[in-house]
């Protein structure tokens, strides 16, 4: 069984808020005007990392953090990826970026100009990402070197350093690092390699964070979202923060391993104020999947269909897309979801937040009857699939709590570009999530299933403080769609409306997956 986050082969830009509020898809608009604000230092137990979209001409399609790694420190901007677990780099000598047309556009990783990189194994990885595990992947060493997140810096932390690539991560033949945010045991270790401490454990491992948590908020595009490492901030929600147990499945037999759960019911909302029911209570079966890397929300046919006709987006061979004007400014989706036990997480998602204007290879908007097109970010699944994807247009419409300890996501509306900050470190055990945000008691649940524990591996860890953080900034993020990487993507030709073929799906190849 394979593993799925979505990659696109389309470079489609957003403009604007995707997530709240009308559409406004001019190119140039700046967004609101409040000023940067860049972060002070990390809260002790806790490192924050501002989370950028508009980077390698994925606006709204990707998210990506910034870290260095390495003696002095080497910049990457890797995807920052829930669905798979292992965090790979692009080295300064990669033969795939050198090929005609080749782009590496995150920053690469140079060994020897690390005096405190060390091998740990030649080709010890093996990650495949796609549907079938064919789409794309990775064949990487596995090393170990100096990480700095925000201001926190943690040595011994292990990493893959690609040797070869397959497939396109961003578009034709452009590739980024990934940071890989799930358990241990979803690492695409070769047949025989132990599974080693991932990044987050690492934090842990190091003492820089209590357990293993980490909070989510990809904001509108743009704004400048967040990954907390080790906390939660209080500020960037607002209503409830409810507590599910994820279900167990994985390749260890019966655990939970994976950030599984299920979609319990979907309403559309029309301005009309009808309601009409998109997926109903007990439709999906299967798990679903909280993915930062997937694009799109996957779906089965049936559940494609019924959004088709209740939109009215005009479907391609591969494709459905409306004119952005056509979108309606009025109509929601409630998602109602659920883990194993009663408690139910509401999210309010715009329809708007589905969208992104359908960008050509020039950075002009394709055209639909006259007007400029919209791309729906909903996609059927492959037929058979054993679990849909929740990807990052559900995604920014929440606050998550991934807290892999526990076994457990907490889930909350987001408060969209936020302003204020509370960040509370999560204690380690049980009570930690309740204890740090003063939800009432029963919003959190006991996880009564074995979870996946932490690698182990024989490193010794060691942490300080940096006194200058890494990528650490809030506030406005430039939306314009004319500046920087786009120009070196290939995606939509110019001449007309012409869509690829589809999205590929990212999917890390973890040995025997049982669900
Ligand atoms: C990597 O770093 C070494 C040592 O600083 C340098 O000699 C070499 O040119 C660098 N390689 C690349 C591809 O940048
Ligand atoms: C939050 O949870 C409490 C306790 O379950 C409930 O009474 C309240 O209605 C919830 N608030 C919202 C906004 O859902
Ligand atoms: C849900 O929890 C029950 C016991 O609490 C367990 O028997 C069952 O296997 C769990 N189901 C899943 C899918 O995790
Ligand atoms: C589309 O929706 C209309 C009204 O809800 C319904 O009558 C029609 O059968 C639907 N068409 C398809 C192809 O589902
Ligand atoms: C939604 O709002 C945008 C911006 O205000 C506007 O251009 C667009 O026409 C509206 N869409 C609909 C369907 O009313
Ligand atoms: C959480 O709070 C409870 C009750 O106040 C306390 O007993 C427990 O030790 C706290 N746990 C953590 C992890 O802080
Ligand atoms: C979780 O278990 C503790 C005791 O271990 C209990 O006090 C608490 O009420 C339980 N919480 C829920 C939501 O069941
Ligand atoms: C992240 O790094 C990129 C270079 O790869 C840079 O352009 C961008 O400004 C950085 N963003 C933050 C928030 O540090």
């Amino acid at each position: 069984m394979k593993y799925s986050t979505s990659l696109p082969l389309l470079s489609v830009f957003a403009s604007s808020a995707l997530a709240t509020g009308p559409l406004e898809f001019s190119l140039r608009s700046e967004p609101h005007s409040e000023l940067s604000r860049v972060a002070e230092r990390d809260v002790d137990g806790t490192s924050e990392s501002a989370v950028l979209t508009n980077f390698a001409g994925q606006l709204g399609m990707k998210y990506f953090v910034n870290f260095t790694v390495g003696t002095p420190g080497q910049l990457q901007t890797a995807i920052l990826d829930t669905g798979s677990a292992d965090t790979i780099l692009v080295p300064s000598d990669a033969p795939f970026c050198k090929e005609k047309g080749a782009k590496c556009l995150g920053g690469t990783y140079n060994a020897s100009a690390s005096s405190t990189f060390e091998m740990i194994t030649s080709s010890a990885l093996d990650a495949n990402y796609g549907e079938t595990g064919t789409d794309s992947g990775f064949v990487a060493d596995l090393a170990t070197d100096v990480i700095q997140v925000g201001d926190v810096v943690v040595s011994g932390a292990h990493f893959g350093i690609a040797g070869q690539a397959e497939g396109n991560f961003l578009g034709d033949s452009s590739y980024a690092g990934i940071m890989g945010l799930g358990y241990s045991a979803m690492e695409a270790v070769k047949k025989g390699q132990p599974y080693y401490p991932t990044f987050v454990e690492s934090l842990v491992g190091a003492g820089a964070i209590a357990s293993r948590v980490f909070s989510l908020y990809l904001n509108e595009v743009n704004s400048y979202g967040s990954i907390l490492f080790g906390g939660v901030d209080t500020e960037k929600y607002t209503g409830n923060l409810t507590t599910l147990n994820l279900v167990q499945a994985g390749v260890n037999g019966k655990m939970v391993q994976a950030f599984f759960m299920y979609l319990d019911e979907v309403m559309m909302k029309r301005g009309d104020g009808v309601e009409e029911t998109i997926v109903a209570p007990n439709e999906i079966q299967e798990f679903v999947y909280p993915d930062s890397g997937a694009s799109d929300w996957t779906v089965p046919t049936d559940v494609y269909n019924k959004v088709v006709n209740m939109t009215g987006v005009t479907v391609t061979k591969t494709n459905a897309v409306m004119a952005c004007s056509k979108i309606s400014n009025e109509t929601s989706f409630t998602f109602t979801l659920s883990g194993n036990g009663t408690n139910t997480a509401k999210l309010d998602i715009p329809l708007s937040s589905f969208f992104v204007p359908a960008a050509k290879t020039d950075g002009s908007i394709a055209k639909i009857g006259g007007e400029d097109a919209c791309l729906m970010m909903i996609k059927p699944a492959a037929s058979g699939s054993k679990f849909y994807l929740l990807g990052d247009p559900i995604i920014r419409a929440g606050y998550w709590v991934y807290d892999l300890d526990n076994g457990q996501v907490s889930i909350a509306q987001a408060r969209l570009s936020a302003t204020n900050s509370n960040i509370v470190a999560v204690e380690a055990g049980p009570h930690g999530i309740l204890n740090a945000t003063n939800q009432p008691a029963e919003l959190s649940t006991n996880q009564t299933q074995r979870v996946a524990g932490t690698a182990t591996a024989s490193v010794s860890y060691s942490l300080y403080t940096a006194t200058n953080a890494v990528g650490q900034t809030s506030g406005p993020q430039s939306t314009d769609i004319s500046s920087g990487a786009i120009s070196l993507m290939s995606g939509i030709p110019a001449e007309g409306i012409v869509f690829l073929t589809g999205a590929l799906l990212l999917s890390v190849v973890f040995g025997a997956f049982i669900l």
